[in-house]
C-alpha cells in the first residue's frame, strides 16, 4: 500500500495560503490536512469553515479535515459541504461515536475517529466497521512543531493488528511530530497516512520538502 502524504497548513504562511499549497500539490502531496481548533477542546484557535470553502476552490487536493472541537456533531453538514473529503473526530468528546461515524459516511465524507497520547486503541473495539482510518495523534493536539512522543509508534502497531483481526482495512493516519527521522518506522508500523505540518511548511523549500518526506517514507 503507498503511503499518502498529508501536508497540514498550520504551520504555512496563512497570508499566502493558495500559493503555499499550489507549492506542495505540484510537490506531489496526496491530501491537505486542515487542522480545526476551537480554543475549547484544545488551547488554541485555528481555521474554521469559510477557510476550508476556499481551500476547495484553489486545489484539487482532497482536504483532510481534523476537527478538535468540542462539539463536532454540530459542524458535520457544513464541513462536508464546504469540501471536507474526510472528516476527523475526536473520541474523547463523543458520548455516540458510532452515530457519528455513520452520520459523516451518509453526508458523503470518509470517517476518521482521532485518539490522544493518552486515549487508548480500545475504545475503538465496537466501531471498526464504521471507521474508514483512525487519526493516531503522536502529540497532544493544540499546536504544531511539538516532539513525536515515541510511544505513539507501538500503538500504530498495536492498531494495525486489531485492524486487521477485526478485517478492517481503515487507514492508520499519524499526526504530530512526523519528520524525516521517523517516518520510515511509521510506515513499518502500519501508518499509511503521514500529516507532517513543520517538517513541510517549516522547512525553507516545502515543496523539497514534502518530496523528501515521501522519499523517507517509501524506503526500504
Ligand atoms: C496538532 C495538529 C497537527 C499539526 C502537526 O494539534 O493536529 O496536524 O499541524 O504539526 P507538526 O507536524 O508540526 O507536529
Ligand atoms: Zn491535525
Amino acid at each position: 500500500m503507498s503511503v499518502r502524504i498529508a501536508p497540514s497548513i498550520l504551520n504555512a504562511d496563512v497570508a499566502r495560503l493558495a500559493d503555499q499549497v499550489a507549492l506542495v500539490e505540484r510537490a506531489g502531496a496526496d491530501l491537505l490536512h486542515v487542522d480545526v481548533m476551537d480554543g475549547h477542546f484544545v488551547p488554541n484557535i485555528t481555521f474554521g469553515v469559510p477557510v476550508v470553502r476556499a481551500l476547495k476552490r484553489v486545489t484539487r487536493l482532497p482536504l483532510d479535515v481534523h476537527l478538535m472541537i468540542s462539539d463536532p456533531d454540530r459542524y458535520l453538514e457544513a464541513f462536508i459541504d464546504a469540501g471536507a473529503a474526510m472528516l476527523t473526530v475526536h473520541v474523547e468528546v463523543l458520548p455516540h461515536l458510532q452515530r457519528t461515524l455513520t452520520r459523516i459516511r451518509e453526508l458523503g465524507a470518509k470517517a476518521g475517529a482521532a485518539i490522544n497520547p493518552a486515549t487508548p486503541i480500545s475504545v475503538l473495539s465496537e466501531v471498526a466497521a464504521e471507521l474508514d482510518y483512525v487519526l493516531v495523534m503522536s502529540v497532544n493536539p493544540g499546536f504544531g512543531g511539538q516532539h513525536f512522543i515515541p510511544r505513539s509508534l507501538d500503538k500504530v502497531s498495536a492498531l494495525r493488528a486489531w485492524l486487521n483481526a477485526s478485517g478492517s482495512t481503515a487507514d492508520i493516519e499519524v499526526d504530530g511530530g512526523v519528520d524525516l527521522d521517523n517516518a520510515r518506522a511509521l510506515v513499518g508500523a502500519g501508518t499509511s497516512i503521514l500529516v507532517a505540518g513543520t517538517a513541510i511548511f517549516g522547512a525553507p523549500d516545502p515543496a523539497a520538502a514534502a518530496v523528501a518526506l515521501r522519499r523517507a517514507a517509501d524506503a526500504r
